[in-house]
């Protein structure tokens, strides 16, 4: 019985020792070691043992039991680390994780503030949740005026009632919206610091606009404010055409065109023509506002408008990417496509 014992348990150790894999081993488990395997079967034998051979006999099977059993978890554990490494290819190329880069709307963003830096702006910046007060009214902009239409402007629901005109006289600032413009940085920055001011302001605004492939109901704005003693006309023209020289190119051209904004007056928009470019077929591309700081909005604030003159000039910061980049649809900004936005996953800087 001993032989017996001693010789199956050589058996069981050259199998586990040349098990080639898991699936291997286990089988050799099913037949060896599990409850109706060969070993537990020849133990069941001891009772017929007779009693002086039993201590002999029972410490040979009791060795062979832990022997059999700790060389089955080594061999397991063995083959486990072996068929992870084997896993491992060197040769294969590694993983690349792509370096994020800002979206090419804050590119341009963030190359004019560079330019405004220089000519020595400083940073300001407001809510995208205006009250509708330094919206329009402060600038200038009556309350008859279209853009204050529900159907132009999204307003707060608050305190469970629809927006209505009724509200504004229950709000120190009337009803709240989504800010149209940027230009509410305007009264902001004259309500926060006496003049001088030097300041753009780029942020987003909020239109009720039908989206379409030039329209977005979301887009970024700059704004300019400059004020002070003997603040002109020739300032506002100088500074815009370095500004958008800078940006777009020393040989565009530019074309002030009169126009009307509630809070300037007089007011301009700005054209501008890059030579051999057109852009959806057209030479000429309006790209900003402009024009003097209107006294009334002075007098809003608590400037002296017999003291102090200004500028103020706003654009849109997409229109000035798509001119830059050529692209043909506003949406390709917020569709969020990598293929598109991999292509400005450098930056601009000329
Ligand atoms: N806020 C105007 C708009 O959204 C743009 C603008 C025009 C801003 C003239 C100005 C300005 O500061 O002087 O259409």
């Amino acid at each position: 019985m001993q032989a017996e014992i001693l010789s199956l348990k050589d058996r069981i150790l050259a199998a586990i020792a040349a098990a080639a894999d898991a699936d291997a081993l286990e089988a050799l488990r099913i037949q060896y070691l599990a409850r109706s395997g060969e070993l537990p079967q020849l133990l069941e034998k001891l009772a017929t043992v007779p009693k002086e051979d039993r201590p002999v006999v029972g410490r040979a099977a009791n060795e062979t039991k832990t022997a059999v059993q700790s060389a089955f978890e080594a061999r397991k554990t063995d083959l486990a680390a072996a068929a992870e490494s084997a896993d491992f290819d060197p040769t294969l190329p590694g993983r690349y994780e792509a370096p994020g880069s800002l979206h090419p709307v804050l590119q341009v963003r963030d190359r004019a503030i560079e330019i405004f830096r220089r000519l020595g702006f400083a940073i300001a910046d407001g809510p995208d949740i205006e009250n509708e007060v330094f919206n329009f009214d402060a600038l200038n902009t009556p309350p008859d005026h279209p853009a204050r239409n529900e159907q132009d402007t999204f307003y707060l629901k608050e305190d469970g009632l629809a927006p209505s005109p009724g509200l504004r006289a229950n709000t120190p600032g009337g009803r709240r919206l989504m800010r149209t413009q940027t230009s509410t940085v305007q009264i902001r920055a004259m309500l926060a610091t006496p003049p001088p001011i030097r300041i753009v302001a780029p942020g987003r605004c909020y239109r009720r606009d039908e989206i379409d492939a030039t329209h977005g109901m979301s887009f970024f704005q700059m704004e300019g404010l400059v004020v002070g003693e003997g603040i002109t006309l020739g300032d506002l023209k100088g500074t815009l055409e370095y500004f958008f020289r800078a940006l777009l190119g020393q040989d565009l051209k530019f074309r002030f065109r009169p126009h009307f904004f509630p809070f300037t007056e007089p007011s301009f928009e700005v054209d501008c023509s890059r030579t051999g470019t057109q852009v959806r077929g057209r030479e000429w591309l309006e790209i900003c506002g402009c024009g003097m700081v209107d006294p009334a909005v002075f007098a809003q604030v608590g400037y002296d408008p017999g003291k102090y003159t200004g500028y103020a000039f706003g654009f849109g910061i997409e229109r000035i990417a798509i001119m830059l980049h050529g692209i043909p649809d506003l949406r390709f900004f917020t569709e969020n496509d990598v293929r598109f936005l991999r292509q400005f996953s450098t930056r601009i800087d000329a």
